[in-house]
This record gives structure tokens, C-alpha cells and sequence, in this order.
């Protein structure tokens, strides 16, 4: 056989989407980590954003539960509607929105549902707006339904540049969507009611759809406060497509259950994917799911809380490093210094950062680069304060050689 019949012609799509640059970290971890170990030492892991908490045990026991009464079969393939309503409610009582369940569509996780919607409005050639910094899934996605994504600039406080937004939206044809992750990562801002206000005008006087990513809506500290979009006005509950999941706020990362409410002609394609493509999301892991939105929510508030005591202990310990300068986030768990000022010697970029951290100091972060923005490193403070501790001494140790 010739070398011109051995080559796999890969779909043009999937050549140009990257590796998760958070999965490519876990892995290098992972290999450095099998000779730390042998020196009795390990990495202190702040790179993934997954909570370092269990699955509270009433929601364990629903989906044990649910196994024993053979809930085990092939459901509606956008959710039972038992879990719809446990949605419609959560939706109505927690964020004003007045939805019935032929607008709520479940699916595996927030991102599966963020692949739906591109599939179902993305044309090959249309844009999708990213403000930067982003999670890195959203443009990949975009160039998974051949899309581009078109990226706004950020201001000091990490939130969007809405001049530049402007701009964009006057020189650009063909824009479909735009992505706002409140609160955000990989910043842990959070968008004020008036920063939306003018963010919803923009969109609707350009017919813009707004994907509003909320899966980390429970996480906020001080005196931040969460707004949905959609609740702004009737005109941008028709506009937008609200996003959240049982992952992060329910540390139900493994369970895969998110889920979405949109105008019901969007609901109806994106029904049209799910049932060509996965079926159902898990049957067992949607009876949890109706236990998480609907029974106590204390465990809810005790990860809060522990964030935020990790917040403030990692936030006056990352503004002492000389170097480095950092924002307080006001939500979700990660923090998005600026490590710039330690450029050089070396090192040029976050990556160089972010590797030299590593491979140095046996920490792992993520390299803002991986987010569209350079100067900075994501750390994910899902981690137990003492790992916390440990990890904030090696990163000062480290900032000090440089
Ligand atoms: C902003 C944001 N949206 C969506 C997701 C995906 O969540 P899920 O695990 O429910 O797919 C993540 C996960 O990291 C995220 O950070």
C-alpha cells in the first residue's frame, strides 16, 4: 500500500479544533507525578475546573434509588418531564423566569447542550461572539459546526470591552450568537444588572442570540449578585438561551446532567439532534437530578462557603507576590492573575510560565494563553485549603527564583 492510501482524510472540522489545553495539563501532571511519588512528593493540582467535593448523599441515594426501581430504561430524549418541571421551577423561583417544559431541553452536561445549540443555529461561515477570556470549549465548539468565532477584548476588570463589542458587531456580517459566561471562567467576574442592560441592547438591536452560560451562578461571594439575562425583559427571554447544569453547583460533574430554556422553536430542533445523536442523558443521573434542584440545598450553601474562604486565602496570598498582580473574583472558583511583570528570563509567555511552574515547583495551572489572554495563569482553587496552602508556598517560592 502506497503512503497516499494510508492517509485518513480527516473531516476539514475536526483537524482545526484543539486538544483541551486542560486535559493536555492533566496529562503532563500525570506523568510527572509517577516519579514525585516515588520521592514521596506529588503535584498540587489547580489546573481542572471540577469541584474537589462529593455529590451530596441525598442526591447518591436518589440515583441508587432509581437503579433499585429499574429507572434504567430509554427515557424522552431531551429528559423525563418529571425533571423538567423540577427546571420550569428552579427557573421561575430562583432566577424570574417563566418558562413551561416545552422550553427546557436536558442533556449531557452544559457543553453538550453548547454543542446542540451551534449545530442547530450555526451556519458554515456565520460568527459566534467570545469575549475574551474564554472557556476554551466555546470556540472549538464554534469551529465544530463551522462557525468562526469572533473574540471581544477585555478591560481591567476582565469583563468585556463593550466599545470593542460595538465595533465588532458594526464591521461584521453574519453574526449569530454571542456567548456571556457570568459568573465567569476563567476570570470569576461577575457581570452587574447595568453591565447586561447594555450588553442585551446591543444584542437585540442587532438580532444577535445570547447564550448565557450560568452553570456557575451558585458560587458568589461578598455582596455579588447573579442576573439572568433573559429575566431583563420579554423581548430578551425570547433572545436568549439560558444555560446552567447539575455539574458544578452539585458537584455532579461525573453524572452529566445540564440543561437549558429557550424559545420552543429552538427546543424543537435541538430535540431533532438528540434524538439522531445521543438519546436520552443518563436515566439514573436525571432522577438525582430532580433530587438536586428540589431537595435541601444546604450542601449548596457549605461549598460556597468553603470557596470562599479559599478565595480570600488564595487572593491575599497571590496580591503579596511581588510580580504578580490579581482581582479579587467575586464568583464561580478560579482566579486569573496577571503574571507578566515575571516574564523574562526565559520565560516569554504564560505557557513558558505555566510550564516552568511545573516542571520547577511541581504546581499545575493553567496558562492564560489557553484562554485568549497571555499575561495571566488560571488557578482553580477546587482544592482543599490545606493543598491550597501548600500550593501557594511552592508558587511564591518559585515567583522569588525569577
Ligand atoms: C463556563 C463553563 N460552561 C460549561 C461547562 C461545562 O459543564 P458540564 O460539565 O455541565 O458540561 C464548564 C465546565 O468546565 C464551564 O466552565
Amino acid at each position: 500500500m502506497t503512503d497516499a492510501k494510508n492517509t485518513i482524510q480527516f473531516a476539514k472540522r475536526i483537524l482545526e479544533v484543539e486538544e483541551s489545553p486542560t486535559f493536555a495539563l492533566e496529562k503532563k501532571a500525570d506523568a510527572l507525578d509517577i516519579d514525585l511519588k516515588k520521592e514521596g512528593k506529588s503535584i498540587i493540582r489547580f489546573g481542572i475546573g471540577q469541584p474537589d467535593f462529593h455529590t451530596p448523599a441525598n442526591i447518591k441515594e436518589a440515583g441508587k434509588k432509581a437503579i433499585d426501581q429499574n429507572k434504567t430504561k430509554y427515557t424522552a430524549s431531551t429528559g423525563i418531564k418529571e425533571l423538567k418541571q423540577a427546571v420550569v421551577d428552579k427557573f421561575k423561583n430562583e432566577n424570574g423566569l417563566d418558562y413551561s417544559i416545552e422550553n427546557i431541553l436536558v442533556g449531557n452536561g452544559a457543553k453538550h447542550i453548547l454543542d446542540d445549540i451551534m449545530r442547530v443555529l450555526v451556519n458554515s461561515g456565520e460568527k459566534v461572539i467570545i469575549p475574551k477570556p474564554y472557556w476554551v470549549s466555546y470556540s472549538q465548539q464554534v469551529i465544530l459546526s463551522e462557525g468562526i468565532p469572533l473574540f471581544v477584548d477585555f478591560k481591567q476588570d476582565l469583563k468585556m470591552d463593550v466599545d470593542h463589542l460595538k465595533s465588532l458587531v458594526r464591521d461584521n456580517d453574519q453574526i449569530k450568537l454571542l456567548i456571556l459566561n457570568s459568573p465567569n471562567n476563567p476570570t470569576g467576574a461577575v457581570y452587574s444588572k447595568q453591565e447586561m442592560e447594555q450588553i442585551a441592547k446591543i444584542c437585540l438591536d442587532n438580532h444577535i442570540i445570547i447564550i448565557a452560560d450560568e452553570v456557575y451562578e451558585k458560587f458568589l461571594f461578598g455582596d455579588a449578585r447573579h442576573y439572568s439575562i433573559a429575566a431583563l425583559s420579554p423581548q430578551m427571554k425570547q433572545n436568549t438561551i439560558t444555560l446552567n447544569a447539575a455539574s458544578k453547583t452539585y458537584a455532579m460533574t461525573g453524572w452529566r446532567i445540564g440543561y437549558c430554556a429557550a424559545d420552543q422553536k429552538i427546543i424543537a430542533q435541538m430535540t431533532k439532534v438528540h434524538d439522531q445523536s445521543t438519546s436520552n442523558p443518563c436515566s439514573i443521573a436525571q432522577w438525582a437530578a430532580i433530587e438536586a434542584l428540589q431537595g435541601s440545598q444546604d450542601s449548596v450553601k457549605a461549598m460556597r462557603d468553603e470557596y470562599e474562604r479559599r478565595r480570600d486565602y488564595i487572593y491575599q496570598r497571590i496580591s503579596a507576590i511581588e510580580g504578580i498582580k490579581c482581582l479579587n473574583p467575586q464568583g464561580a472558583f478560579y482566579i486569573f492573575p496577571d503574571v507578566s511583570g515575571l516574564f523574562g528570563n526565559g520565560i516569554k509567555d504564560s505557557f513558558d510560565f505555566a510550564d516552568r511552574l511545573l516542571e520547577e515547583a511541581s504546581v499545575a495551572v493553567v496558562p492564560g494563553g489557553a484562554f485568549g489572554a497571555d499575561d495571566y495563569i488560571r488557578i482553580s482553587y477546587a482544592a482543599s485549603l490545606d493543598k491550597i496552602k501548600e500550593g501557594m508556598n511552592r508558587l511564591q517560592n518559585f515567583c522569588e527564583t525569577l
